[in-house]
């Protein structure tokens, strides 16, 4: 698979020998939380994204979402989205937030060129990352030299959305992120709260939800400003593992 969709404002453009080469460079193929999660968003996802995240919120509780977000972030910002999937949140922020650069960085090469065809009739100035989210330094480093385009060193907006409980680490995920943003930036992530002891993942999540004591206290390891926000919203679709978790907004500021 190559990802390539040129338009008048970008051009995003990973061929299939840079997906093979920055996957054997972050050693992507050998983690197999990572390889059924490509599978599952592969083939169970992809193009239906968009409609499965209005099937967990409705429209009006997706609007509220982004909505929340955008209002949390700098204006003309430098944006990076951790597990964009096809966009679903990334192109409402970016275009609300009047983003000067953007990019959406994932693990799964099929929810990323959808995601690229999508700006072919948005016309952003949008890139790829092909990456992991507990490596997401490197990810930047590899893209940089393996494809020779610029991303910057830091962001002034790190987003996340629904992705950070496919992730094992939240730790480190946190630690990255801290060493990515600039000194005045925000980040957020957005996921699902679940205080129970005995909840079994799916296949391919890591948590079923996150408490949010330990998120708080997590936090604080690597930022002075930690908000975090328990949403009058919960995740309404029976065939999710999320089904009935209520919906945090954790906002973190150095
Ligand atoms: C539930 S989707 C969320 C997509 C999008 N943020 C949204 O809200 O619609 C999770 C995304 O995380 C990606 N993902 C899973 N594990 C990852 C990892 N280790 N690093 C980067 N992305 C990952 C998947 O490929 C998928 O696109």
């Amino acid at each position: 698979m190559a990802i390539s969709h040129d338009n008048t404002t970008a051009s995003i453009y990973l061929s299939s020998t840079h997906i093979e080469t920055i996957r054997s460079k972050l050693g992507l193929d050998h983690v197999k939380l990572i390889q059924q999660n490509v599978e599952h968003f592969t083939e169970n996802e992809g193009a239906m994204r968009d409609s499965i995240v209005e099937s967990y919120f409705g429209k009006d509780g997706l609007e509220f979402l982004i909505s929340l977000i955008v209002e949390n972030l700098p204006l003309g910002n430098s944006l990076l989205d951790l597990g964009v999937g096809t966009g679903t949140f990334f192109y409402p922020i970016t275009a609300r937030t009047k983003a000067l650069q953007s990019y959406g960085l994932d693990a799964t090469p099929r929810m990323l060129e959808l995601f690229a065809e999508k700006n072919t009739e948005l016309k952003l100035d949008v890139d790829v990352i092909l990456g992991d989210m507990e490596q997401i330094s490197l990810s930047l480093e590899v893209n940089r030299k393996e494809r020779d385009i610029q991303i910057p060193k830091k962001f002034s907006s790190i987003v996340s959305t629904l992705a950070l409980h496919h992730i094992p680490d939240t730790e480190a995920v946190f630690r990255e992120v801290s060493t990515l943003v600039e000194d005045d930036g925000t980040v957020i992530f957005v996921d699902s709260i679940d205080e129970s002891d005995d909840s079994t993942p799916d296949p391919e999540h890591a948590h079923s939800g996150f408490k949010s004591a330990k998120l708080v206290e997590l936090a604080k390891r690597y930022f002075t400003q930690v908000d975090l926000q328990i949403l009058d919203l919960i995740c309404g679709d029976s065939s999710c593992d999320s089904f009935g978790n209520q919906m945090f907004l954790l906002k973190m500021q150095k």
